[in-house]
């Protein structure tokens, strides 16, 4: 594989790290890195096709850079260079119709369940035997929900029965397509039976119970491979050829949530996060603020690709106020929902976010980390069966000297660190250097807005 280290390398962290509040309010333009949900499928589908791809805007960071090593040990020849704005671009060459190669050792997938869960699919319909791995984090995170359709498509893991990685996949020629009712909205799920079935003979039904992100139903038909798309059902029909095509990848939503909400809390903002992927399914913290009484709003400004596209804007609001989120809404905003949880924490009343069951199976279990770092803020948030609430107080005062634990997890780390950065007093952030992951250079570019 070639890919270039960064030019100006993102700055490291030790075990705990010092927020400082920002200088002053944000203000002016932000650009956020590329969406890492589209830049996965962007290299892992690329790898599928025939032919050579062009990609542009590609997030770089940990978890994408685990599906490049991933799909070069697979056979694709990725080489892609880190750009003056700090995006990979370049080419990468598909395995095509030989289908990816025997690797020589196991995969380790880094912290990424989307790489791990989507490599799944890719490999399900060739003679290939991979073992998949992860760090201890990914580790713990359940696989039952992608090996348990793809065994019922004819592709083998062992050992039999087991629930998380190591996982050993044995593919096969002969994949059957399904007709499968997802258990939870999962895009990850999802995506990984719909590429299963690009290459299992005849047609694949997914039905979710809610409508999780739809990059993959946008992505693959660029790619060669049509697919049928509707409310909670994605198609596709095998076997099919991908072929090579040319992805630009918008700005990520996830990130944009960060300087968005930091934005709404520090007293005299005003913001714009240009070109970032506003796809309706991504969007849904949008939706939630707005409910909230947020000054924000979405300009759409064209297409990438056939990924929405735009700028969001957003003001400091003083008084927001506490909101219910339907069950129905959660997978548009469930990376979103540490965030806005600590938004939640400043409005008036009472905000419910309804099923969040899956916070507990993320890169650690978000449900009780939110709770566990709202008490230290002095907030009330408890859970109600599978309901997460958040008990606001629009007067609250963050005292000093407060220590959060990310847990590893980057959108935690982010999350505690806007307590520090929108307040008046610093707080330290345990495993701070997690937000490579995602967002290798947060805490430069939330400081590089502080006017
Ligand atoms: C992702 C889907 C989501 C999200 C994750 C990325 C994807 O998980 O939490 O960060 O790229 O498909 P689910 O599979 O649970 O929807």
């Amino acid at each position: 594989m070639s890919t270039s280290p960064a030019p100006g390398a993102p700055r490291a962290f030790g075990p705990e790290t010092l927020i400082e509040p920002l200088c002053g309010p944000l203000a002016g333009e932000a650009r956020v890195p590329g969406d890492k949900s589209i830049s996965h499928r962007a290299v892992i589908f690329a790898a599928m096709a025939e032919g050579t791809s062009r990609l542009t805007g590609v997030l770089d960071s940990q978890d994408v850079r685990s599906s490049i090593g991933a799909v070069h040990a697979l056979g694709a020849a990725p080489d892609l260079a880190v750009q003056p704005d700090g995006s990979l671009a370049g080419t990468v060459t598909g395995w095509g119709a030989a289908g990816p190669r025997q690797p020589a050792g196991p995969i380790d997938c880094g912290n990424s369940g989307t790489t791990a869960r989507l490599l799944m699919g890719v490999v399900a319909p060739w003679p290939v035997t991979v073992e998949l791995t992860g760090d201890e984090s990914l580790q713990r995170r359940p696989m039952r929900r992608i090996t348990a359709p793809l065994m019922k498509m004819g592709a083998r893991f062992e050992p039999a029965g087991r629930e998380t990685l190591p996982l050993t996949e044995t593919g096969s020629a002969a994949l059957r397509a399904i007709d499968y009712d997802a258990p939870m909205a999962s895009a990850q799920l999802k995506t990984a039976v719909l590429l299963a079935g690009v290459f299992a003979h005849g047609t694949t039904t997914l039905r979710e119970p809610a409508p999780s992100r739809n990059h993959t139903e946008l992505m693959l038909p660029e790619f060669g491979v049509p697919t049928t798309a509707a409310a909670r059902l994605a198609s596709v029909t095998g076997p099919a050829a991908m072929t090579a095509a040319d992805v630009t990848v918008p700005g990520d939503p996830s990130s944009a949530a960060f300087p968005v909400c930091a934005a709404l809390m520090r007293p005299g903002s005003r913001l714009t996060v240009e070109n970032v992927s506003l796809a309706p399914a991504r969007t849904g913290f949008v939706r939630t603020l707005e409910r909230m009484g947020a000054d924000i709003a979405v300009r759409h400004e064209g297409q990438e690709g056939k990924e929405p596209r735009g700028a969001i804007d957003v003001a400091y609001t003083p008084v927001l106020r506490g909101c219910e989120v339907p069950a129905q809404h959660i997978a548009s905003l469930v990376d979103e929902v540490p965030v806005l949880a600590l938004v939640a924490a400043r409005a008036r009343g009472v905000t419910v976010f309804k099923d969040v069951s899956e916070l507990r199976v993320k890169e650690t279990d978000r449900l009780a980390a939110i709770i566990e770092g709202l008490a230290l803020l002095g907030v009330e948030a408890w859970e109600d069966g599978d309901d997460l609430c958040v008990e606001g107080d629009p007067a609250l005062e963050v005292p000093a000297g407060l220590v959060f634990d990310s847990r590893g997890d980057h959108r935690l780390a982010m999350t505690w660190a806007l307590v520090g950065l929108t307040g008046q007093v610093p707080v330290t952030v345990r495993d701070f250097g997690c937000v490579a992951v995602s967002y290798p250079n947060f805490l430069d570019d939330m400081e590089r807005l502080a006017k």
